[in-house]
């Protein structure tokens, strides 16, 4: 993509990003109606259809030629990445917006030809910016990020977990992330997808496992950490479908394959 598109690109989604923010966060004391989608805790308000009309709007009225991956239903229906896709979650941690009022995130990945070139993660409550753009670094609101840690073992790591992992799954076999957890230095679940890629790449976590994410969890979160030298992939190495929902595995590039190998494979169901 060319430079100049880029940078005005990036200006105007976060531009928006931060218009949808403050809006979330005038309303944040607001009555929610809130609805549930495929089970009863899969829940969305009207506040994440709000924003993601927002966006839409928005963006369909300034490139019409570009197109709209999204999570609540205003996207374009898409069976492949050519051109320019806006990649959107309009509220990435839903159940903590309602029960806490926080940490959610909104996330703006744009990719051109399913290369990700622009990666926006927003801490709506906490006011916190991470950003990258490929090739020019990764940001925590105006500071670049530095490179993730080198010679990191596992034993010195923390790790991002959903406690389901510790429940029978469909993934893995019984007491396989259980070896996980008594080999890292600690775990952590935040519940937004998209702040747990941010914290991997602010390398305040050092990875981040779990079972199924859809495109719009991930496409900010995969372009800022790559630009801090980390590794997003599928449980299984392999590299990510941006059409379809994953088990993705992002990290410091020190102990991703260590996990995958001598974790994940073994106990792969
Ligand atoms: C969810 C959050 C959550 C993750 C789920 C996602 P949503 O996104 O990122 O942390 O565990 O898999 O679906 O529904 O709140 O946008
Ligand atoms: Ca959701
Ligand atoms: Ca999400
Ligand atoms: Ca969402």
């Amino acid at each position: 993509m060319d430079a100049d598109l880029r940078s005005n690109l990036f200006q105007q989604a976060k531009d928006w990003v931060m218009e949808a923010g403050a809006n979330i966060k005038a309303k944040i004391d607001d009555p929610l109606t809130i609805n549930t989608k495929s089970n009863a805790k899969d829940l969305v308000t009207h506040m994440d259809q709000e924003t993601e009309r927002f966006f839409q709007t928005k963006i369909k009225k300034k490139y019409p030629d570009h197109f709209l991956l999204s999570e609540e239903g205003y996207g374009d229906n898409l069976s492949n990445l050519d051109g320019i896709v806006w990649i959107i979650d309009p509220i990435d941690g839903t159940m903590n917006f309602v029960q806490q009022k926080r940490n959610f995130a909104i996330s703006v990945g744009i990719y051109l030809d399913g290369i990700g070139e622009i990666g926006i993660i927003y801490n709506v409550m906490d006011d916190v910016l991470y950003h990258a753009i490929r090739g020019e670094g990764a940001f925590k609101d105006d500071v670049r990020l530095p490179k993730l840690k080198e010679s990191l073992t596992l034993e010195e790591s923390m790790i991002g977990l959903n406690h389901n992992w510790l429940c029978r799954n469909r993934l893995v076999k019984e007491d396989t992330m259980q070896q996980l957890v008594r080999k890292v230095r600690g775990t952590r679940t935040y519940g937004s997808a998209a702040l747990e890629f941010a914290y991997v790449a602010e390398g305040i976590m050092d990875g981040y496992l779990t079972m199924g994410l859809a495109p719009w969890d991930v496409a900010a979160g995969i372009v800022i950490v790559n630009e801090v030298g980390g590794v997003t992939t599928t449980i299984d190495g392999q590299s990510v479908n941006m059409l379809t929902t994953n088990p993705i595995i992002t990290c410091n590039s020190e102990i991703h394959s260590q996990v995958i190998v001598e974790y994940i494979k073994k106990g792969r169901k």
